[in-house]
Protein backbone atom coordinates (compact mmCIF):
# COMPACT_ATOMS: atom_id res chain seq x y z
CA UNK A 1 0.00 0.00 0.00
CA UNK A 2 1.16 3.18 -0.84
CA UNK A 3 -0.13 6.97 -0.16
CA UNK A 4 -0.40 8.52 -3.48
CA UNK A 5 0.30 12.17 -3.85
CA UNK A 6 -2.78 14.19 -4.25
CA UNK A 7 -2.83 16.95 -7.24
CA UNK A 8 -4.09 20.30 -6.50
CA UNK A 9 -5.77 23.38 -8.58
CA UNK A 10 -4.80 23.97 -11.43
CA UNK A 11 -3.34 20.59 -12.91
CA UNK A 12 -4.84 19.97 -15.65
CA UNK A 13 -5.94 16.10 -15.07
CA UNK A 14 -8.12 17.96 -12.26
CA UNK A 15 -10.16 19.54 -15.23
CA UNK A 16 -10.42 16.52 -18.05
CA UNK A 17 -13.22 14.16 -18.34
CA UNK A 18 -12.33 11.06 -16.78
CA UNK A 19 -12.82 7.67 -18.74
CA UNK A 20 -14.34 4.87 -18.29
CA UNK A 21 -13.34 1.71 -16.42
CA UNK A 22 -12.84 -1.24 -18.40
CA UNK A 23 -11.35 -4.31 -16.51
CA UNK A 24 -10.34 -4.66 -12.75
CA UNK A 25 -6.56 -5.52 -13.88
CA UNK A 26 -4.17 -5.79 -11.14
CA UNK A 27 -3.18 -2.23 -11.76
CA UNK A 28 -6.43 -1.07 -10.90
CA UNK A 29 -6.66 -3.27 -7.81
CA UNK A 30 -3.49 -1.66 -6.40
CA UNK A 31 -5.25 1.96 -7.16
CA UNK A 32 -8.30 1.42 -5.44
CA UNK A 33 -6.69 -0.06 -2.34
CA UNK A 34 -3.65 2.89 -2.64
CA UNK A 35 -6.98 5.34 -3.04
CA UNK A 36 -8.57 4.15 0.17
CA UNK A 37 -5.57 4.69 2.10
CA UNK A 38 -4.55 7.85 0.80
CA UNK A 39 -7.96 9.03 1.45
CA UNK A 40 -7.81 8.06 5.36
CA UNK A 41 -4.44 9.75 5.60
CA UNK A 42 -5.39 12.69 3.90
CA UNK A 43 -8.51 13.16 6.49
CA UNK A 44 -10.64 13.19 3.40
CA UNK A 45 -14.24 11.51 2.98
CA UNK A 46 -13.87 10.76 -0.34
CA UNK A 47 -11.29 10.64 -3.46
CA UNK A 48 -11.35 10.84 -7.06
CA UNK A 49 -9.22 8.95 -9.19
CA UNK A 50 -7.93 12.18 -11.52
CA UNK A 51 -6.85 13.65 -8.23
CA UNK A 52 -4.41 11.23 -7.79
CA UNK A 53 -3.63 11.75 -11.49
CA UNK A 54 -5.60 8.91 -13.03
CA UNK A 55 -8.24 10.15 -15.43
CA UNK A 56 -10.78 7.19 -14.56
CA UNK A 57 -13.95 7.01 -13.24
CA UNK A 58 -13.44 5.63 -10.20
CA UNK A 59 -14.30 7.39 -6.59
CA UNK A 60 -13.83 6.03 -3.09
CA UNK A 61 -16.13 7.32 -0.29
CA UNK A 62 -16.47 6.65 3.58
CA UNK A 63 -18.76 9.26 5.16
CA UNK A 64 -17.77 8.36 8.79
CA UNK A 65 -14.49 9.56 8.33
CA UNK A 66 -10.42 8.43 8.80
CA UNK A 67 -11.08 7.58 12.57
CA UNK A 68 -13.91 5.49 12.59
CA UNK A 69 -13.27 3.90 8.96
CA UNK A 70 -16.73 2.45 9.33
CA UNK A 71 -17.94 2.14 5.43
CA UNK A 72 -15.65 2.52 2.83
CA UNK A 73 -16.90 2.15 -0.25
CA UNK A 74 -15.63 1.90 -3.91
CA UNK A 75 -18.22 2.58 -6.66
CA UNK A 76 -16.52 2.48 -10.77
CA UNK A 77 -17.93 4.34 -13.44
CA UNK A 78 -21.07 5.32 -11.19
CA UNK A 79 -24.16 6.84 -12.90
CA UNK A 80 -26.69 9.04 -11.09
CA UNK A 81 -30.60 8.53 -11.56
CA UNK A 82 -33.60 9.97 -9.36
CA UNK A 83 -31.59 12.92 -7.89
CA UNK A 84 -34.54 14.50 -5.67
CA UNK A 85 -34.74 17.72 -2.76
CA UNK A 86 -31.82 20.75 -3.40
CA UNK A 87 -29.58 21.29 -0.08
CA UNK A 88 -26.64 23.90 0.16
CA UNK A 89 -23.71 22.35 1.64
CA UNK A 90 -20.23 24.16 2.28
CA UNK A 91 -17.42 22.44 0.94
CA UNK A 92 -13.70 21.75 0.94
CA UNK A 93 -11.47 19.39 -1.02
CA UNK A 94 -8.40 18.14 -0.89
CA UNK A 95 -7.27 19.50 -4.43
CA UNK A 96 -8.04 22.86 -2.87
CA UNK A 97 -6.08 23.50 -0.11
CA UNK A 98 -7.63 26.55 2.13
CA UNK A 99 -10.63 26.91 -0.49
CA UNK A 100 -14.30 26.33 0.84
CA UNK A 101 -17.46 26.61 -1.08
CA UNK A 102 -21.18 26.72 -0.91
CA UNK A 103 -22.76 24.05 -3.19
CA UNK A 104 -26.17 23.59 -3.83
CA UNK A 105 -26.50 19.65 -4.10
CA UNK A 106 -29.70 16.99 -4.57
CA UNK A 107 -30.82 15.54 -0.95
CA UNK A 108 -31.04 12.41 -2.17
CA UNK A 109 -29.49 10.52 -4.85
CA UNK A 110 -29.35 7.38 -6.28
CA UNK A 111 -26.12 5.91 -7.60
CA UNK A 112 -25.37 2.64 -9.84
CA UNK A 113 -22.02 1.41 -10.55
CA UNK A 114 -19.65 -1.48 -10.13
CA UNK A 115 -17.69 -2.22 -6.68
CA UNK A 116 -13.87 -3.18 -6.69
CA UNK A 117 -15.23 -7.19 -7.26
CA UNK A 118 -16.80 -5.92 -10.22
CA UNK A 119 -19.99 -6.75 -9.42
CA UNK A 120 -22.90 -4.43 -10.24
CA UNK A 121 -24.15 -2.07 -6.95
CA UNK A 122 -26.74 0.54 -6.19
CA UNK A 123 -26.38 2.89 -3.37
CA UNK A 124 -29.84 4.95 -2.46
CA UNK A 125 -27.80 7.58 -0.38
CA UNK A 126 -29.37 10.82 1.84
CA UNK A 127 -27.42 13.73 3.79
CA UNK A 128 -23.48 13.52 4.23
CA UNK A 129 -22.74 10.73 1.96
CA UNK A 130 -25.00 11.99 -0.82
CA UNK A 131 -23.07 15.11 -1.20
CA UNK A 132 -19.78 13.47 -0.54
CA UNK A 133 -20.70 10.77 -3.58
CA UNK A 134 -21.89 14.13 -5.53
CA UNK A 135 -18.51 15.97 -5.04
CA UNK A 136 -16.80 13.22 -5.93
CA UNK A 137 -18.55 12.39 -9.15
CA UNK A 138 -18.37 16.08 -10.50
CA UNK A 139 -13.95 15.25 -10.54
CA UNK A 140 -15.19 12.77 -12.69
CA UNK A 141 -16.34 15.52 -15.21
CA UNK A 142 -13.63 17.70 -14.36
CA UNK A 143 -15.31 20.06 -12.16
CA UNK A 144 -14.31 20.73 -9.09
CA UNK A 145 -15.57 23.50 -6.34
CA UNK A 146 -14.14 26.34 -7.89
CA UNK A 147 -16.22 25.68 -11.18
CA UNK A 148 -19.43 26.06 -8.65
CA UNK A 149 -18.09 29.59 -7.25
CA UNK A 150 -18.10 33.15 -8.74
CA UNK A 151 -16.17 34.24 -10.97
CA UNK A 152 -14.54 36.84 -8.23
CA UNK A 153 -14.33 34.17 -5.75
CA UNK A 154 -12.20 31.86 -8.45
CA UNK A 155 -10.52 34.78 -9.88
CA UNK A 156 -9.34 35.47 -6.09
CA UNK A 157 -8.98 31.75 -5.41
CA UNK A 158 -6.19 31.53 -8.89
CA UNK A 159 -4.00 34.25 -7.90
CA UNK A 160 -3.98 32.86 -4.88
CA UNK A 161 -2.55 30.08 -5.73
CA UNK A 162 -0.02 31.51 -8.10
CA UNK A 163 1.24 32.90 -5.72
CA UNK A 164 1.70 29.85 -3.64
CA UNK A 165 3.40 28.61 -6.35
CA UNK A 166 6.03 31.56 -6.85
CA UNK A 167 7.17 31.52 -2.97
NI1 LIG B 1 -12.79 17.16 -4.08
Amino acid sequence: MAKLRILTYPDPVLAKKAEPVGEITPEIAQLITDMVQTMYESEGVGLAAPQVGHSLRLITVDETGPKERARPMVILNPVFSDCTGVKESEESCLSLPTFLCTVKRSEFVTVRGTNEKGEAIEIKAEGLLAIILQHEVDHLDGKTLVDHASRLKRTMYASKVKKWLKD
